[in-house]
């Protein structure tokens, strides 16, 4: 595994194959065709902060396992959202729930399960739709649900994951819990829209940059770490700038990793943004270090994506001998380092001690 400071280098980390993709006009496709073999993601120890609410987390898994085998439930929607959820993931989201809950109140227990697999659905949901919009082709170490069936049921599958939060937290019977996930749905569905639209332009500013994360992950982390606006004390207040700055730490480092990283570790293909014209950190960095850079990304943008993927691969070089990579981790130290001391005004207890573990992992991860 590389460490923080001293990653592998992409150049001896070569792309896994690109799998083409089905089209959405390919609807007839109901079973995986190459989903259950593909597995090549690489066994990770669970964290400290995982293993404090790991009995939460594994009644979080059965709940959503439960809910997506419903025989109601049309073929194949279930199995679309449980290929991408039981190929793993890190768990964050529920994660952070579980531990602001047991971190802020000892009463909160029937609230924090629900939201939980809300926040778990909401993710699954916003990457079911994102591997369409992105056209991604692995995940979690396996060929994205879009790859082993297609577009049109990934996209439903998200459709469902998003209804199955909503009951979730109305569940709990807090309305504003309810109002406060919409809110946050909306800033993540405008910061993709403002991603997509600033596709290919190579002049985006560090604010423009930062709002995008700041919506499409802080925002989502900042809603599972107030536990929905709930209760409101001042302890949701505290919890929810951690969970801006951590989800920022997370999102800076997920883009430094598209450059750097070891592509079995993560689970993904490397290079996707600097291929799709997605302007992140690592880019902004180098070119503002080696201006002539913006001329060979310039000529990426004009390639088809298959040929630019296999050009980027320079470039990501290139990016990496400016130093971008290792200033674009400061960067994201710098927000991990901002939300655990967000945290100094909580009681001590260990949920606290793991929310800053899990601070400094979210800016410290290899994947
Ligand atoms: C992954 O980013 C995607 C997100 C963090 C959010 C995607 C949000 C939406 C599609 C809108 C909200 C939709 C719903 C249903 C709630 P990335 O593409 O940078 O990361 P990746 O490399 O893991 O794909
Ligand atoms: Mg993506």
């Amino acid at each position: 595994m590389p460490s923080a400071s001293t990653p592998t280098d992409p150049a001896r980390t070569p792309h896994n194959s690109m799998v083409p993709a089905r089209t959405p006009h390919n609807p007839t496709v109901a079973e995986p065709q190459d989903g259950r073999q593909a597995d090549s993601h690489r066994h990770h120890d669970r964290p400290n902060w995982y293993r404090v609410v790991e009995p939460g987390i594994r009644a979080v898994e059965a709940r959503l396992h439960q809910a997506l085998v419903d025989p109601r439930l049309g073929d194949p929607i279930g199995k679309v959202a449980l290929h991408l959820i039981e190929a793993g993931g890190k768990r964050i989201r529920p994660a952070l729930v579980l531990l602001a809950a047991g971190a802020c109140r000892d009463d909160l227990d029937d609230v924090a399960v629900p939201i939980a697999c809300a926040a778990e659905l909401i993710h699954s949901a916003s990457l079911l739709h994102d591997d369409v919009l992105d056209e991604g082709d692995r995940r979690r170490g396996r060929p994205t649900s879009r790859i082993v069936w297609n577009n049109s049921f990934s996209v439903l599958s998200g459709d469902y994951c998003l209804a199955l939060a909503l009951s979730e937290v109305a569940s709990t019977g807090h309305i504003e819990a309810v109002l406060s996930l919409n809110r946050t749905v909306t800033s993540m569905v405008n910061a993709e829209a403002i991603q997509i639209r600033s596709r290919d332009e190579l002049d985006l500013s560090r604010a423009a940059y930062f709002e995008v994360i700041q919506g499409k992950t802080a925002s989502l982390m900042a809603w599972c770490s107030s536990l929905g606006g709930l209760p409101a004390d001042p302890e949701t207040r505290i919890l929810e700038t951690f969970g801006l700055e951590l989800g920022t730490a997370f999102q800076v480092t997920d883009d430094l990793l598209d450059y750097f990283a070891d592509p079995d570790e993560l689970g993904k293909n490397l290079g996707k943004d600097l291929s799709e014209g997605k302007v992140t950190l690592p880019l902004i960095e180098a070119i503002e270090e080696k201006p002539e850079l913006r001329d060979a990304v310039a000529h990426l943008t004009e390639l088809p994506e298959q040929d630019a993927l296999i050009e980027a691969r320079s470039v990501m070089q290139a990016v990496t001998r400016t130093g971008a990579i290792d200033r674009t981790r400061q960067v994201a130290i710098g927000h991990a380092d901002k939300a655990a001391a967000s945290l100094a005004d909580l009681p001590a207890s260990t949920f606290r001690d793991a929310l800053v573990d899990l601070a400094h992992f979210a800016a410290q991860r290899a994947y």
